[in-house]
């Protein structure tokens, strides 16, 4: 498993690029009426279509071909198999295996794993029961009926989106219990979350695979502090807390009951760890039976990459496309819009998910890499976003690629919208190929009677170039076994994505710097102490939060 050097399916690569350059969209289907067929795929009733992309069948036979010279199926035989791919931290990668279906022994540094995870999910099950079912009593002995979860990156970003697109933050239908999310260490997000709560029936779960993460223990001490001005302190504030983390003996010096404190495992990195007991807000949230069927949809998914030859495996393949314009055609931006407002949060998740993976420029080997990786990614949700930066994406300076992801059927059917939701995702990707040439407006404007002056002065604005690129992901519907489809579907992407570049998806070391820098800061923002040692504008801004914190 050799770095990225010259490679012949590279070149290949860079040869085909060149004999592509100055063919438009519309012009390769005009040549290819087998495109669509040729440049999509079914799957479990889902469509992938990638033919208003850049590429031809050809492409995708070379970029096969460049990702067997890349080993691609040994690196995807390896992850499954708990062979340590995380080669910086010396890990293994195995959130596959926290959804795996049956009992098949796994073993990583010879022990087997799938007994310890059937042990956890059994207590996440008992504990989301007795939450559900108001048996799990606060300390005066009332029964809880909020749960806020304290927790960042991926222990937040991951379960919060579930909750979102399953059941929605809030109780609203009666269904349960309410849960809220609290990530950012600004006071304000904690103290909406507590606005109105009692802190007799409010529970939290303190997600924290590390357990020393600031903003997650610093929003459970102040939780603590909330509680005990109105409980009174001391160990009955244990039946508030549940704790899911790697570090059980710092949950346990918190404050949390053994019984309380669930497991999180080296071998599962934060960006994936919603299918572990980080997961256990979802299991309060929308039941037990949605978190399996969630797990359930992603196995579905993880068996069709473990088994699938590359050239019918749809997370290698949509892969392989971003791979294509990432590094052979150079975008540096990824634009995601997700038709279905209950996925307003996927853009948020998979920023974490891609760009922490795979937001690297030195390869497996140390050697820095001679190519771009991932691009920027970003997004909003259809239509909302058709109304913001559509503009841009059709007559900005840059064409980017799109990505629509579209559940075909309602989650709850009002009228005739969501056909015209499901129309407009249509709609957006056909314009962003096809454009609107000049010769095509002038005609219009002159159709609509307008004079010739007034037609040279109004029609260049109204061109749009076309020909930028997008894939369209069309699902059935948005419930719990597709989004666990739809979610590994995205993990898959992103591992092959970086074994394409060359580097290790699945440490971090970036975050880490800020993380240092901002503990020396806090005594000087805080006390006024300490910034003597950094720079002329770091000690500045300092000066100025300083004279601004007084004044109040
Ligand atoms: O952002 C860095 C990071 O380590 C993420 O990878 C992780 O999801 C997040 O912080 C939270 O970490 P922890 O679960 O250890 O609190």
């Amino acid at each position: 498993m050799n770095e990225i050097a010259p490679s012949p399916g590279w070149q290949a690569l860079i040869d085909h690029r060149r004999a592509l350059a100055g063919r438009s969209l519309t012009a390769l289907f005009a040549a290819n009426p087998q495109r669509f067929a040729q440049l999509s795929l079914a799957w479990d009733d889902w469509l992938a279509d990638w033919s208003k992309q850049r590429l031809t069948a050809e492409t995708m036979a070379l970029l096969v071909a460049y990702a067997r010279e890349r080993n691609l199926p040994a690196w995807i035989a390896a992850m499954f198999a708990g062979e340590k791919i995380n080669l910086s931290e010396q890990r293994p990668v195995l959130h596959t295996a926290l959804r795996q279906q049956g009992d098949a022994p796994l073993a990583v540094d010879g022990a087997d794993v799938i007994p310890a995870i059937r042990t956890a999910q059994a207590r996440m099950r008992m504990l989301a029961t007795q939450l559900r079912g108001g048996a799990r009593l606060g300390a005066t002995g009332r029964p809880i009926r909020y749960v806020i979860n304290l927790g960042i990156g991926g222990s937040d970003l991951g379960p919060r989106l579930v909750c979102d697109v399953l059941a929605g933050p809030r109780a609203v239908r009666g269904d349960g219990i309410d849960v809220a999310f609290v990530s950012n260490i600004d006071p304000e997000h904690l103290s909406r979350a507590l606005a109105g709560a009692d802190p007799a029936t409010t529970l939290f779960v303190v997600v924290s695979k590390s357990f020393t993460t600031q903003e997650t223990l610093k929003n459970a001490t102040s939780a603590r502090e909330w509680l005990a001005a109105q409980l009174g302190g001391g160990p009955a504030l244990g039946a508030h807390f549940i704790a899911v983390t790697a570090n059980a003996a710092a949950a346990r010096a918190f404050g949390v009951a053994g019984a309380d404190v669930l497991p999180i495992w080296d071998w599962v990195g934060g960006r994936f760890s919603l299918w572990s007991a980080a997961g256990l807000a979802i299991a309060i949230r929308c039941g037990w039976e949605s978190f399996a069927e969630l797990s359930a949809g992603a196995a579905a998914m993880d068996a069709h990459f473990r088994d699938t030859p590359l050239p019918h495996n749809l997370p290698a393949l949509l892969a392989l496309v971003d791979f294509w314009n990432a590094q052979a055609s150079g975008m540096s931006q990824r634009v995601v819009v997700p038709y279905a407002h209950a996925l307003s949060r996927l853009p948020a998740y998979l920023q974490q998910l891609v760009l922490e993976s795979n937001g690297k420029s030195v390869m497996r080997d140390g050697a820095p890499s001679s190519r771009p990786t991932a691009p920027a990614l970003w997004g909003e949700p259809g239509t909302d976003s058709q109304h913001a930066f559509f503009q841009w994406l059709h007559q900005g300076t840059q064409a980017v690629p799109v990505e629509f992801i579209v559940p075909v059927r309602a989650t709850h059917p009002l009228s005739d919208q969501q056909a015209l939701l499901v129309a407009n995702a249509l709609a957006q990707a056909q314009a962003l190929m096809t454009g609107r040439p000049l010769a095509a407006v002038r005609a219009e404007l002159a159709a609509k009677g307008m004079a010739p002056d007034a037609i040279d002065r109004d029609a260049p604005h109204r061109v749009c170039p076309g020909d930028r690129p997008s894939t369209t992901l069309l699902l059935p519907e948005l419930n719990a076994r597709r989004l666990g489809q739809l979610l590994a579907l995205y993990e898959h992407r992103t591992f092959v994505e970086g074994a394409l570049y060359g580097i290790n998806s699945f440490d971090q070391w970036g975050v880490e710097l800020g993380k240092a820098l901002a503990g020396p800061l806090v005594a000087a923002v805080r006390d006024g102490v300490g910034s003597a040692d950094a720079d002329a504008s770091t000690r500045g801004l300092v000066a100025h939060v300083r004279t601004l914190s007084r004044r109040v």
